[in-house]
């Protein structure tokens, strides 16, 4: 599908790779409803669109909240007249060896990393088929959903890996149940872009999950992506209908190392 004249809405809009998305689907010609649980950044990033000529508004969204998104749906549909496009970038990072993993971080993590997508889709869809035309859905998951990185320093990321592993296997899945409808899937999958993430996922952890935590120390490693270069891979991908959006190519090594260890076993196993 093309990008100009849809109409657009990032959920989780407010900074790093929403952000990203959002400045970059405008740059294409794309109306966006920018949406973020924080709306001075929400607000912030449609003025930032509005300034470089393009045409969004903003919304405050709990994506973890499906009344909340059926809210932004509604104010998206009212004023663009529908959605075309859903781009979904809610996710939460933290340090928590696996060893140590209580239900409650996993249900954080399950929640936020992957039922934050799960629900987004679930509200957009009927708003997506109304349109009667072609559709995408971009679910962001990470690099960490292709490879399994040990950890970024002495950070343990393994509730980071296998959630944005499920979050693959969802995006693969609803991509083929979706296809014979013009519904096109994509998921995104970057290496390190320079974001808020870490303070992001202390300040909003839900209450339901332990409240406002202190967040990770650290800043970005020197070198990493800003969140304005994700933006023309995900209007490529959503223009040629790519299943992953891959932005990191210095990770293709990464990816052919798991899968000459996933050869190897079968070749092990096959000799019986
Ligand atoms: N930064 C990276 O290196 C990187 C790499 C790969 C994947 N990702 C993924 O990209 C996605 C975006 O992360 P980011 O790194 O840009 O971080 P970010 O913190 O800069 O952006 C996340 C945004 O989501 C918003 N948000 C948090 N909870 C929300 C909620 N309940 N409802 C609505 N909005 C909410 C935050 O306010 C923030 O604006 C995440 O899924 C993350 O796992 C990040």
């Amino acid at each position: 599908m093309q990008v100009a004249n849809a109409s657009a809405v990032v959920v989780g809009g407010g900074s790093g790779i929403g952000r990203g998305s959002a400045l970059g689907l405008a740059a294409a010609g794309a109306r966006v409803a920018v949406a973020d649980v924080d709306p001075v950044t929400a607000e912030a990033v449609c003025a930032e669109i509005a300034a470089a000529g393009g045409t969004a508004i903003w919304s405050t969204v709990d994506g973890t909240d499906r009344e909340s998104l059926a809210a932004l749906a509604a104010r998206a549909t009212g004023a663009f007249g529908g959605v075309d496009i859903l781009s979904s970038n809610v996710g939460v990072v933290a340090d928590v060896p696996l060893d140590r993993a209580t239900e409650q971080e996993w249900a954080w993590f399950l929640e936020l990393n992957v039922l934050s997508h799960v629900r987004a889709v679930d509200v957009f869809l009927p708003h997506l088929r109304a349109g009667g035309g072609p559709a995408h859905i971009v679910l962001t998951a990470s690099m960490a959903a292709l490879v399994v990185p040990a950890g970024v320093g002495d950070v343990h990321l393994g509730l980071y890996n296998a959630t944005k592993h499920a979050v693959l296997g969802y995006a693969e899945t609803l991509r083929g149940e979706l296809a014979g409808e013009g519904i096109g899937v994509s998921v995104l999958c970057p290496g390190m872009v320079r974001s808020n993430l870490s303070a992001t996922s202390a300040r909003h952890r839900p209450a339901r999950h332990g409240g406002p935590m202190e967040a990770l120390a650290g800043a970005a490693p020197p070198g990493v992506m800003e969140p304005e270069g994700v933006g023309p891979f995900v209007v490529r991908g959503i223009e040629g209908n790519r299943l992953y959006i891959l932005t990191h190519h210095e990770a293709v090594p990464l990816v052919q190392q798991r899968h000459t260890a996933l050869v190897e076993d079968f070749t092990y196993f096959a000799g019986g």
